[in-house]
């Protein structure tokens, strides 16, 4: 069912660090931030030549990524997204198999522009799954 690794996100504490590092010492090509404010996140992409790395940065009051830094001050993974050509029949499936989605089941549309879910961690190996419908 799981197609291409689309992205793996990484949370980070200093987001103007991370840009001049991907940028400076590694190399990449690093787009500019975008704030998604619907996900309570800013998002810098990266792209490499085959998948894409995510930076996530909080933004506002209730981000899901303040959290996760609390835990993780220097930051860490956050979560890896695979692409699926059917993301209510990926749902559906996965439910079916015992899967638990994250929210209210319906997909959000993601900082692509496209539909994308999020799978629990407990159920995956402790790693948050992003599904993104390419
Ligand atoms: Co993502």
């Amino acid at each position: 069912m799981i197609g291409r690794l689309n992205h793996v996100a990484i949370a980070v504490p200093d987001l103007e660090a991370a840009i001049a590092q991907y940028r400076d010492t590694l190399g990449a090509e690093v787009g500019p931030p975008q704030e998604e404010p619907n996900h309570g996140v800013t998002v810098v992409f990266i792209a490499l030549p085959n998948t894409k790395i995510e930076l996530l940065y909080p933004l506002g009051q209730n981000s899901p990524i303040t959290g996760f830094l609390e835990k993780n001050p220097a930051g860490g993974i956050h979560h890896m997204c695979y692409e699926v050509p059917d993301i209510i029949a990926a749902r559906d499936q996965l439910q079916g198999a015992g899967a638990r989605v994250l929210g209210n089941g319906a997909p959000k549309i993601g900082a692509h522009g496209k539909p994308v879910l999020f799978l629990h961690p407990k159920d995956f190996n402790g790693c948050l799954i992003e599904l993104e419908q390419t």
